[in-house]
């Protein structure tokens, strides 16, 4: 049984150090009688520590079950062989953060209206909040969480140079995890690091920098959307008042759009985290193990994410389905979708936005975003929105048909990027840049739980087929 009992050591060492405590406060806005974020994952230090030195002590030679030659050569599914706080994926009823189902999130969080603004959906705020703490946070938690980040929002200049001087054809991923690497260069972590800090102080530098990050991305995304697709308002103009979505939407020249605002709203706060086997999150968690900072960190968990079998795949599912629009028309036939599916199939070509590798259901992210369609007449009747609806249930049956893939459902790529196509946002490349801005409220708050519990470096042991073949030809 898990004791309640606080150890002394473990209470001192999560009381903030007099530099970090003065550092997270000057860039922070703080109501009189409100908690801050800092404070919040302050409180729960001390718990997360005895929870994670009772499974260390008690349970430290339990097998989780046997490693077999197919998990090795097979991407390592099924694995049980990281630990990650923020949420956990099931294979049938899909993920929850901390506990809470998606619907569950959207009852408990607090939305934008609950803050003041104008909108019904969960602020990424507020699953941040989450993610970090385990709790909901109030109303007034989030809109001062919401204010301490816009006023961290602006880059500095050295920054804006290094995104200026990046030629419009490199793609805007590679200039998004370039951007954020060079903002290492402020890293308080790697400061502090670097002046003889204590190993149970590390997780107060990795947050502070993990909400810098988080309140820059938006103004980097924008200043590259602006450099390579000349929309927007070209300085990344913060308004305090304004959420960090509104803020974003603003920057990118679509701040008139409320159904755009609120969709990317509830895109960002369920595409944070997916727990941390996903390619994205454990390169984050994988780069962080060997205590680089948070920037460069999330930087190779952002190369990661470009790659087309995870985050570019709702570029792709929207270029697959402009052109599956091309070939049979707006108002196809059901048949003449079927042949379509069978002549991309055929031609070896995978589905976007179907299968999974850890998913046996529809992704309920993906439920998520069509009830948001079905809420908004524009969306409703929009003929792109429409058939990734009508794919969501004529797909299926073909992939099992086809007998490969273990998931025949849709994931959350099969509507997310079709969506934003639908209102205006039609700048392909750019679409793994958003989700790149949502991964970090997943990303960042697993790095300040390593170091909250002083999680080593990564280095799982490698064989080769040869080194194989002796064990297992025995
Ligand atoms: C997500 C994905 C990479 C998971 O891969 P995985 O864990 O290896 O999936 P499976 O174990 O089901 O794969 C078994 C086989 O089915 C194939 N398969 C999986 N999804 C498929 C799809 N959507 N269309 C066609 N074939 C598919 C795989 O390519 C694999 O074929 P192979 O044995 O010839 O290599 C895979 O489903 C995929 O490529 N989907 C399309 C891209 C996508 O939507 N990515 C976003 C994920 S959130």
């Amino acid at each position: 049984m898990l004791s309640l009992t606080i150890p002394r050591v473990a209470l001192r060492s999560a009381a903030a150090p007099r530099q970090f405590a003065a550092a997270a406060s000057s860039a922070s806005v703080r109501y009189a009688s409100t908690k801050t974020l800092h404070d919040a994952v302050a409180e729960i230090v001390p718990a997360k520590r005895e929870q994670f030195a009772e499974l260390k002590s008690n349970y430290s030679e339990s097998s989780l079950g046997e490693v077999k030659v197919a998990n090795l050569i097979g991407g390592m599914r099924g694995l049980k062989c990281m630990l990650w706080e923020g949420s956990v994926l099931d294979a049938e009823s899909g993920i929850t953060f901390h506990g809470r189902s998606i619907p569950e999130s959207q009852k408990e969080l607090p939305t934008a209206a609950d803050i003041g603004r104008t909108g019904a959906e969960i602020l990424p705020e507020s699953m941040l909040w989450l993610l970090l703490t385990g709790k909901a946070p109030t109303n007034e938690e989030v809109k001062q969480l919401s204010e301490q980040l816009a006023h961290a929002g602006k880059l500095p200049s050295y920054l804006e140079k290094i995104i200026d001087s990046f030629p419009k054809t490199l793609h805007p991923m590679t200039q998004f995890s370039s951007a954020v690497a060079a903002l290492n260069h402020d890293s308080k972590f790697a400061e502090a690091y670097s002046r003889g800090m204590k190993k149970t102080e590390f997780w107060q530098p990795t947050l502070e920098d993990s909400l810098d990050l988080i309140a820059k991305l938006p103004a980097i995304a924008s200043r590259i959307f602006y450099n390579v697709f000349g929309k927007g308002d070209g300085k990344q103009a913060i308004d305090t008042s304004k959420d960090l979505i509104e803020n974003f939407t603003h920057q990118i020249g679509y701040g008139d759009s409320e159904g755009l605002i609120d969709y990317l709203r509830l895109y960002i706060a369920i595409h944070g985290d997916h727990e941390g086997g996903n390619v994205s999150a454990h390169a984050t968690h994988l780069v962080g193990s060997a205590l680089s900072d948070p920037y460069l960190s999330y930087a190779a968990g952002l190369n990661g994410l470009a790659g087309p079998l995870h985050g570019l795949a709702n570029q792709e599912v929207l270029g697959w389905t402009l052109e599956l629009q091309r070939e049979v028309g707006k108002s196809p036939s059901d048949k003449e979708v079927q042949d379509y599916l069978w002549k991309t199939l055929k031609s070896g070509r995978v589905v976007p936005g179907y299968g999974h590798a850890v998913l046996r259901q529809p992704d309920p992210r993906f439920t998520a975003l069509s009830k948001f369609c079905e809420t908004r007449p524009e969306l409703r009747e929009d003929p792109i929105v429409q058939l990734v609806q009508r794919l969501s249930q004529l797909a299926p049956p073909v992939l099992k048909e086809h007998g490969k893939t273990k998931n025949p459902f849709p994931n959350v790529d099969a509507a997310s990027g079709c969506v934003l196509y639908s209102y205006g946002l039609d700048q392909f490349k750019f679409y793994t840049v958003i989700f790149g801005i949502s991964r970090a409220i997943g990303a960042l708050p697993q790095l300040v739980f390593d170091r909250m519990l002083g999680l080593p470096i990564e280095r799982p042991k490698s064989l080769s087929m040869e080194a194989l073949k002796k064990i297992v030809a025995k």
